[in-house]
């Protein structure tokens, strides 16, 4: 993906250990698209030097206001006037006090100064010890900052570089990198709460087997993601996949269908959008053994009876909240033939207002997918890309649909 091509990226290094990952974090937004300008202080060249950063961004690094290298010598207009966001990263105690006074005193400082607020966006990955974070000097500054328009990204927490443990680190460079891809999605699903299944259900027959499926969860995944950089908070009810959780979501793990009820019944509440992309099982054993089943010797195989599990889906879209619309659900089908009939049907029997049709085959673990979705009005397809891609495509749809 280059989800952030076409950005330029003034990133800016203020004195911390977390400079190094500054270097990570530089090569990430490249690989994504984007073109990056480092700016860095004084007290940043102490941790990494500027030839470190100027191989990696592959531009010459500024860090005097005094650089004779502009021709009009206003190194703070030139670089601040041609960014679409400055990224300070790692942004130090000292730093975050200095912008929030309008210090101007280094190019650094200069350059956040003199951007133009309404098109020149600040965000801020602080790092510091925990004792210089949790000061109440710092808390203040974080929240004026915040209150001045700037996006602060959360600290990370562990071990420090000092030896003491707590919160302050700044964020891993994967980690700020989806938050800044997050930061320049639209956020068409502002002040939603989403709450979405994904992933298989696994029905224990004993204590060593069950029924389970293929499905990956790899798509609800990337809608819990979607819906969390669209601006959607986010409850992601999870069967068993290992899959890491996307930034900002709250996850619930959990096991069988009748687990998956009860934590979405219980979730939905509080959401206004439900989005059904588990691949639940239809049935489970009607009783599970306390002990494993073991070979008698005599060749006869095991009878199971099944029961139907409950269907989280339906009953979600009968409860008065969605009936009365403040809850929007969305259903999955997974299909191996006859795509538009059968996710019609499902639409209605499932009693949705939007349904997303796949063929399940064709998907389950695949990074990429097609989609149908249907709705009252007829179907329309979205076609082959990146499951991310669809996602966003998908979450697009949905706050469109969640306004009318
Ligand atoms: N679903 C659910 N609970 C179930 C079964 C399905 O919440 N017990 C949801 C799925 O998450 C999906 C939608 O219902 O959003 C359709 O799932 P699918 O497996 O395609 O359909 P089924 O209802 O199982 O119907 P069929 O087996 O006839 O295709």
């Amino acid at each position: 993906m280059n989800d952030l091509a076409g950005k330029h990226i003034v990133l800016g290094l203020t004195g911390g250990i977390a400079c190094y990952k500054a270097a990570e974090l530089c090569r990430a937004l490249i690989k994504e698209g984007a073109t990056v300008q480092v700016i860095m202080t004084e007290a940043a060249a102490q941790f990494i030097t500027p030839v470190t950063m100027q191989a990696l961004s592959n531009r010459p690094v500024y860090g005097s206001q005094w650089d004779a290298r502009e021709p009009n010598n206003m190194a703070h207009i030139n670089l601040s006037r041609e960014a679409d966001a400055i990224l300070i990263a790692p942004c130090s105690a000292d730093f975050m006090a200095k912008l929030l006074h309008g210090r101007a005193d280094d190019l650094l400082s200069l350059t956040c100064l003199a951007r133009p607020l309404d098109k020149v966006p600040l965000l801020i990955a602080p790092a510091m010890n925990r004792e210089m974070w949790a000061h109440p000097a710092t808390q203040r500054n974080l929240a004026q900052l915040r209150a001045d328009g700037s996006t602060v990204f959360d600290v990370g927490t562990g071990d420090q570089a000092c030896g003491e443990t707590g919160d302050g680190r700044m964020l891993e460079s994967e980690e700020l990198l989806e938050d800044v891809i997050a930061f320049f999605q639209p956020k068409g699903l502002h002040g939603q709460h989403v709450l979405v299944t994904a992933g298989p259900t696994y029905e224990a027959i004993d204590p060593v087997r069950g029924i389970t499926n293929l499905s990956s969860g790899k798509m609800g995944f990337a809608i819990a993601r979607a819906a969390r950089e669209a601006g959607a908070s986010v409850t992601l009810v999870a069967g068993p996949v290992h899959l890491p959780t996307p930034r900002g979501v709250t996850r619930i793990n959990v096991v069988s269908a009748q687990n998956m009820l009860e934590a979405t019944v219980e979730r939905a509440q509080a959401a206004t959008i439900f989005v059904a992309t588990s691949a639940v099982a239809d049935w489970r054993p009607a009783h599970v053994k306390d002990q494993k089943i073991k070979k008698d010797g005599s060749g006869t195989t095991p009878t199971l009876q099944f029961v139907e599990n409950p269907d989280i889906l339906a009953t979600l879209a009968q409860s008065p909240r969605a009936v009365s619309g403040d809850l929007f659900c969305v259903g999955f089908a997974a299909e191996s033939q006859d795509l538009l009939a059968n996710a019609t049907a499902k639409r209605v029997r499932k009693g949705v207002p939007l349904l997303v049709g796949n063929i399940g085959p064709a998907t389950f673990g695949q990074d990429d997918n097609a989609l149908l979705l249907v709705d009252a009005h007829g179907a329309r397809e979205l076609p082959r890309n990146s499951k991310l891609a669809l996602a966003r495509q998908l979450v697009a749809e949905i706050a469109n649909r969640k306004k009318i």
